[in-house]
């Protein structure tokens, strides 16, 4: 208070506070942050448990059940398995992999064909329908479906050597609980293949559908440079998915020791 009081005896001029229109106007970051944000508008202002139960029932519902079907529209599905196949991302020497939010199974059946056969593979999801739904999908009995929550991965550290995470980080409003999470049950220098809705006009309308958000290619290299994971390449399904944009930020990521500050 004094110091205010004071300035105003010493004779400083005060500036006209600008409006909310104005300062919205004038304040890029804050057009930036609205736009990142485009996609389901609850998940800015429902706490993140209330937000979590939302998803969890709407994927165990009939949208959830309709899911393969959207899967198959979108080819994500067969292209990753290409992917796995042509070994853009390998795991042909994997010994232990975890599908974060295995859905119906789109990403986990073709790790099952393209995997060594000893290799221990597990997916979780927070939906314990999606899990059964994946259970019909994947064509042996070798993976085990645990239902759980990415934030809090019922692992030891340093568990698996490869992580697969097909369209579930956004289901997260911050994505920083579940990088560290990934990190702490990757082995050192284990190895991530991430797909993630991006914030273009097809991701927006993903983002509405699925209650979920969008994100920034750049922040999002930051965000995981920032968790110990650099990216090590960047990945398109088809030539045609990059020159239209389409499918996401798909990239290859890799747990590296933290530079020290
Ligand atoms: C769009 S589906 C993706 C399915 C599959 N990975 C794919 O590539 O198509 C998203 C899945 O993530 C699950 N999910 C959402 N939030 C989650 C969370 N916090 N922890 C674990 N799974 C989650 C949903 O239940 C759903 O099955």
């Amino acid at each position: 208070m004094e110091y205010f009081s004071n300035r105003a005896e010493s004779g400083v001029q005060r500036v006209a506070q600008p409006t909310a229109v104005e300062k919205k106007k004038k304040d890029p970051a804050k057009r930036l942050a609205k736009r990142r944000f485009a996609g389901f508008p609850a998940m800015k202002t429902l706490a993140p448990r209330m937000y979590r139960d939302r998803v969890k029932s709407l994927y165990d519902g009939p949208k959830g059940a309709g899911l393969a079907i959207a899967s198959l529209v979108s080819m994500h599905s067969p292209l990753v398995g290409r992917m796995f196949r042509r070994r853009d991302f390998d795991v042909t020497t994997a010994q232990a992999i975890l599908d974060i939010g295995s859905g119906a199974g789109q990403i986990i059946k073709h790790l099952v064909r393209c995997a060594p056969e000893n290799a221990h593979i597990v997916g979780i999801d927070i939906s314990h329908q999606m899990l059964k739904r994946a259970r019909k999908q994947i064509p042996s009995h070798r993976p085990v479906l645990i239902t759980a929550d990415m934030t809090h991965l019922p692992f030891p550290d340093e568990t698996f050597d490869v992580i697969t995470c097909g369209y579930v980080l956004e289901h997260l409003q911050d994505p920083m609980p579940g990088l560290l999470e990934f990190r702490r049950v990757l082995k050192p220098g284990g190895r991530l293949l991430m797909l993630v809705t991006e914030d273009t006009v097809p991701g927006v309308w993903t983002s509405r559908t699925w209650k979920c958000r969008t994100h920034n290619r750049k922040e999002l290299h930051e965000a995981f440079v920032a968790a110990g994971l650099p990216w090590r390449d960047q990945k398109w399904m088809t030539p045609v998915h990059r020159f239209l944009k389409l499918g996401g930020i798909v990239f290859e990521a890799e747990k590296r020791e933290l530079a020290a500050s």
